[in-house]
């Protein structure tokens, strides 16, 4: 309290007429609280703009609306590691990804717009990669007598796809193709979210759902039944790092090295907005800086009226020099009043 009422005497102090602001407050005060009503009045239309905009995307309603023969239930949030401004990529939960994806998605989805090259430093060392690379089939060619053959991968080759060709892929898997997964992160909301609790989604159908044949019913999924069958299993995968390979560790390390794959610039994307902010504020003290210098002789400069209420005569001390009758009628005329 007492802290209180000592920032209000200081307050009272600068604001009263003779101190620091007192000239200020009148006419500025009009202009501060015009221009602070204004940008509260746009505050809270862009405010009301975004509580409505939340409400229509995320309120169960939302869900509700495509309810009715669709199964489908929200997404739980999850705390992903690397949500957050000073928070990267856990390297170690990209490299057990890679292995989850090359030793189970690997055999239905492609990731076509990966290269060996881009797991170097993140996920393996350079002459891993090399190794990792070499145990794929890579089709290369012409050769000189104009034949196509197959080599071990390279460092430069992107990651083969599973099948030569979409009608390959989806005449292996019922009529639907495996999508590509290098984006499937970005191609919906929450995608990271969404990626775990597909992998982590399948049950038998809940009672009044007929059970298909040949697809597998997941509540994640639009609909309910999908052709891609449940695909991790606890011990499936033994992790290089020793880590217990269970359903939710493999979904999760998936989902974060598929984050990846969509957004490899994510942790240059943090560093370098930490770094711009900081020069922008080291640039901003420095201007504010520079402007009070550049304006200081004006906000110190004292302007004085003064007129001369007694004589009403030419109030410049100087007319005294121009008329000396002036000056001798009134002695008083140019001095200074006290
Ligand atoms: C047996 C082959 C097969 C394997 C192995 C497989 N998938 Fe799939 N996946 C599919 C098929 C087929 C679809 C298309 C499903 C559909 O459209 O009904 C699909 C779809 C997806 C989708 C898109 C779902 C959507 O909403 O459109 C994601 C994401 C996905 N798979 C992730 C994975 C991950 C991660 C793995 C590895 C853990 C994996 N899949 C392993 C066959 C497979």
């Amino acid at each position: 309290m007492a802290f209180i009422g000592r920032i209000r005497r200081v307050l009272s102090r600068k604001f009263r007429s003779g101190g620091r602001f007192g000239k200020i407050n009148k006419a500025w005060l009009g202009l501060g609280l015009g221009l602070g009503l204004g940008l509260v009045g746009g505050g809270t239309t862009i405010g009301s703009c975004g509580v409505a905009l939340y409400f229509l995307t995320e309120w169960p309603w939302s869900v509700k609306a495509s309810g009715g023969n669709n199964p489908e239930i929200s997404l739980p949030r999850y705390p992903w590691a690397f949500n957050g401004t000073f928070k990267a990529f856990d390297h170690a939960a990209l490299r057990r990804g890679w292995q989850v994806y090359r030793t189970v998605c690997h055999a239905c989805h492609s990731l076509q717009f990966v290269r060996f090259l881009d797991l170097v430093n993140v996920t393996h060392t350079a002459e891993e990669v090399k190794r990792i690379a070499a145990e794929f089939e890579v089709e290369d060619g012409p050769d000189e007598r104009g034949d196509y053959y197959t080599r071990p991968g390279k460092l430069t080759d992107q990651i083969p796809s599973p099948y030569p060709n979409e009608e390959a892929a989806r005449a292996a898997n019922f009529g639907a193709s495996p999508p590509d997964l290098t984006y499937a992160v970005l191609t919906r909301r929450r995608g990271v979210d969404y990626v775990f609790s597909l992998l982590t989604g399948w049950m038998e159908p809940p009672a009044g759902i007929p059970p298909s044949e040949d697809r597998y019913f997941n509540v994640y999924f639009t609909g309910g039944f999908t052709t891609m069958p449940r695909m991790l299993y606890q011990g499936m995968i033994e992790y290089d790092d020793g880590t217990p390979a269970t359903e939710s560790q493999m979904a999760k390390d998936v989902a974060e090295f598929l984050t990846w794959t969509a957004s490899s610039e994510h942790d240059t994307r943090k560093i370098m907005t930490i770094k711009c902010i900081g020069i922008l504020l080291l640039l901003l003290v420095s201007v504010v800086q520079i402007n009070r210098r550049n304006w200081s002789h004006v906000r110190s400069r004292r302007l004085a009226y003064l007129p001369n209420i007694i004589t009403r005569e030419p109030r410049h001390p100087t007319s005294l020099l121009v008329d000396e009758s002036y000056g001798r009628r009134s002695k008083k005329s140019g001095s200074l009043p006290d």
